[in-house]
């Protein structure tokens, strides 16, 4: 990763001085476990070794002016008066992290800032990142400690209330939680969770992310789409089994017990049949994948990936034909343990577990292929190597003991 970041020069000739601290937030990507968080699922996480950065200094005035070094607008609001509908702008995440921080916390001071992301957008959910390093600057200049949880919530609650992306807990918690070089375990029904240590006999692994050049932002995706056809099922289900359910917003497929699902089935509609097959058998691979891990076994790990990317494919139906083809691409390329799409994986891009000494061939196989089948993303496809990394709690823990 390269050190030197272009939002403190930037934040220095905007206002002629050093900003007061540096917040960071990593992405995440999640191995196993995807499209089951917001049906109270099973997930596999991890933090990389790449993320957000935020420069930043307090203003006495509660004005909160950001600009990233991404976007082309400086966003411009009050941190105590946020209005109430989003504008549709990458700043709607700054605005709504304010707004649901405000509700609980008394927020005086505002913030002024540069913010910078080290991979392209999509896929390693840096929607999440900005809404938690912003929540931490706009919390160190207001003397605000939040708790891991806090963090996650606030963040949640900024896609599903502002946003509007009915998303789970899965990348806030990811980013939050994660430990360097451990699996995070996550159950999102229970909330509970475990890191689980990379056994000494694992052999080296590295993440491979590659970016199909396509950007996308959930909003405007199948994301809402797919989470109510979960949903729809499970309401069928609780039906047809004569069990009580409450409003749809909070019907899960997670409540619906696996047998009664076998037992109704047949009564339910093709699609919805596809849906809940995929949650039930990710939520299996989290499980095998949590084992095969504690064992060291990232042969068996990897062909978990590549079973619930196909998995994503076929019965969640969520690529479009670009992630599809890199997914078929890492699949035939020898070095690379398994993969899968990374986050909704409507576009962004494809993540996977590689053998590191492999690293150079894989790079080079993959654009090839890749560029073959479509060259007019030349420029804009590209690869990123991270290593697994502290997530925002972990992070400040150990500047707590420096
Ligand atoms: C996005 C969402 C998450 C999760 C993943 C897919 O990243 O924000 O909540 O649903 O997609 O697993």
């Amino acid at each position: 990763m390269s050190n030197k970041l272009n939002c403190i020069d930037r934040f220095y000739s905007t206002y002629q001085r050093e900003p007061d601290a540096i917040a960071f937030c990593p992405y995440r990507i999640s191995p196993l476990g995807a499209h089951i968080d917001h049906q109270g699922g099973i997930i596999n996480g991890m933090a990389i070794d790449r993320g957000i950065h935020m420069a930043y200094g307090r203003k006495q005035n509660g004005v909160v002016e950001v600009q990233s070094m991404d976007f082309p607008n400086r966003v411009q609001f009050h941190v105590r008066e946020v209005q109430d509908e989003k504008v549709g702008d990458w700043a709607d995440y700054l605005r709504g992290a304010a707004k649901m921080l405000g509700e609980e916390y008394p927020l005086k001071y505002g913030v002024c800032g540069v913010i910078e992301g080290s991979l392209p957008i999509g896929g390693l959910s840096s929607s999440a990142a900005v809404t938690i390093c912003f929540l931490q600057a706009l919390c160190a200049v207001n003397n605000i400690e939040l708790e891991a949880q806090e963090y996650i919530r606030f963040a949640k609650r900024t896609e599903n209330l502002y946003v509007g992306v009915n998303c789970g807990i899965l990348d806030q918690s990811c980013e939050v939680l994660c430990e360097k070089d451990s699996l995070l375990y996550l159950d999102c029904e229970s909330n509970e969770y475990r890191q689980i240590k990379q056994p000494e006999n694992m052999p080296d692994y590295e993440i491979a992310i590659f970016f199909s050049g396509l950007e996308r932002s959930l909003a405007n995706s199948k994301y809402n789409l797919r989470v109510d056809e979960c949903k729809a099922s499970a309401y069928y289900l609780m039906a047809y089994a004569g069990m009580e359910y409450d409003k749809m917003s909070n019907t899960r497929l997670r409540q619906v017990p696996y047998d009664v699902y076998v037992s109704y089935r047949d009564r339910l509609p093709e699609i919805f049949c596809k849906r809940t097959d995929h949650f039930y058998s990710e939520i299996r691979r989290a499980q095998e994948g949590a084992k095969a891990w504690e064992e060291g076994d990232l042969v068996k790990y990897g062909k978990l990936m590549f079973e619930s990317g196909q998995s994503s494919i076929k019965l969640y139906e969520c690529g479009c034909p670009e992630l599809i083809s890199l997914y078929w691409i890492m699949r035939k390329t020898p070095g690379i343990y398994g993969g899968r799409f990374s986050g909704a994986g409507f576009k962004g891009c494809c993540m996977a577990l590689i053998d590191p000494a492999k690293r150079e061939e894989i790079e080079q196989n993959v654009r090839e292929a890749y560029l073959k089948e479509y060259p007019e993303l030349e420029g804009k496809y590209m690869s990123a190597f991270c290593k697994s990394a502290d997530g925002v709690m972990a992070m400040q823990r150990e500047r707590v003991i420096l």
